[in-house]
């Protein structure tokens, strides 16, 4: 089966490229990355002389050269995406523009080219903020909160209008917080481990009592391969670690595990919009595909922690130039950015 890959050069993608081609010679891959910030072919170092690897460089939204790289393709598995809340709230354009857009585009294409098989990647941030004791099934409603999630339900319900409207082999999977080797860090897991070992402060977004679903990256893999696989089309699976945990409480497993001092906790003005709680219902993927996340919480933080104390100049590679930027602008003087966003119009477009 010959996958294209789009967006596999960021965390989950990469990821997924690695434990697809570590399965044997079933699958050969393109994948398709347009390399912004968070792109990076360093995560894709181990199988880059794959023989059944190959990569295109390339924008969603250009449907010619997509167009070229998809050709004789199988299957698409659709992970490009900007995938950063925070980014989405300092600057809405080029979120909108690739994941709207580019979902748009991508489909087009698929439906030009007849492609058998179409995984669209989406996240359980377009269910919004659930109210403690309730789980969010594949029937909640969509209630994005965020201009990241808002764009992520637009391309869920353009994908669902393909498969409605012409008959578009497309499924749909809606995964938790993902955490694990290669994520940038920017967010929360890697951001803190980051930090820890540099000995910066843990900012935690006003009072830290917000909880998420986390699921180790591997254990997503296999739930997005079973759905490639064996999902019917039309249908949406979400894929959840099923351990819930409060922000604060993962602060604090983290400071224990790289041994340094609570200390380092620093309370910082919370997110705008910011949801409470995520907590997913995955019955239907146990049922019906019968997969179910094997990393417990525990052991998964132990295998990242250690995965980034040894992987040094991957991390030098990622942690200057725009990630400084972004990290002085944000966070080190954090109160006056987004004092001036709360107070400003709209922000730049491309
Ligand atoms: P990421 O930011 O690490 O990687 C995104 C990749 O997409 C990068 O390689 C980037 O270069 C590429 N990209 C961005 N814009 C592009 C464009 N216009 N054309 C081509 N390539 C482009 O993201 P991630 O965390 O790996 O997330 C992957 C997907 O999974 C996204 O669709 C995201 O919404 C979804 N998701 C992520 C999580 C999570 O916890 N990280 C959870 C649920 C769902
Ligand atoms: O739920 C799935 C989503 O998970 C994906 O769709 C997104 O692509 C992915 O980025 C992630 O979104 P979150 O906003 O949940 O992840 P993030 O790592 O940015 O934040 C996790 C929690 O930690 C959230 O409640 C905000 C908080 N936080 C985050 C950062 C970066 C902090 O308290 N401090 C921080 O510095």
């Amino acid at each position: 089966m010959k996958i294209l890959v789009t967006g596999g050069a960021g965390f989950i993608g990469s990821n997924f490229i690695r434990y697809i081609l570590a399965l044997g010679r079933k699958y050969t891959v393109v994948n398709y990355d347009k390399l912004t910030y968070a792109g990076n072919l360093a995560n894709l170092e181990q199988v880059s002389a794959h023989p059944n690897y190959g990569f295109v460089k390339g924008d969603i939204c250009d449907a010619s050269l997509l167009e070229s790289a998809m050709r004789g393709c199988d299957a698409v598995v659709h992970f490009a995406a900007e995938s950063h809340v925070d980014r989405s709230i300092y600057e809405p354009s080029p979120v909108i523009r690739t994941n709207i857009t580019g979902t748009f585009t991508i489909l087009e294409v698929a439906r030009k080219l007849s492609i058998p098989r179409f995984v669209h990647i989406s996240t359980d941030e377009v269910y919004g903020d659930i109210s403690p004791n309730e789980f969010a099934d594949e029937r909640s409603p969509l209630q994005p909160s965020s201009p990241y999630s808002a764009s992520k339900a637009g391309a869920d319900l353009l994908v669902r209008s393909y498969v409605r409207t012409y008959d578009f082999p497309a499924v749909i999977t809606r995964s938790s917080n993902n955490y694990g080797p290669y994520q940038f860090p920017e967010k929360f897991v890697p951001l803190m481990i980051t930090n820890a070992m540099s000995n910066q402060v843990f900012p935690v977004y006003g009072d830290g009592k917000q909880q998420r679903d986390w699921l180790h990256v591997e254990d997503n893999c296999g739930g997005i391969l079973a759905v490639l696989e064996k999902g019917k089309i039309g249908e949406v699976y979400n894929i959840g670690g099923l351990d819930l945990e409060e922000n604060l409480t993962l602060a604090r497993r983290i400071l224990q595990l790289t041994g340094k001092p609570e200390s380092l906790l620093t309370y910082v003005r919370d997110r705008p919009g910011h949801d409470r709680r995520y907590a997913l219902n995955c019955e239907k993927i146990k049922d019906e595909l019968g997969w179910k996340p094997l990393i417990s919480l525990d052991d998964g933080l132990r295998q990242t922690i250690d995965w980034y104390e040894n992987s040094g100049p991957w991390l030098a590679g990622v942690r200057c130039g725009e990630y400084l930027t972004y990290y002085e602008k944000y966070y080190l003087n954090r109160e006056q950015s987004l004092h001036a966003i709360a107070s400003a119009g709209p922000t730049t477009s491309e």
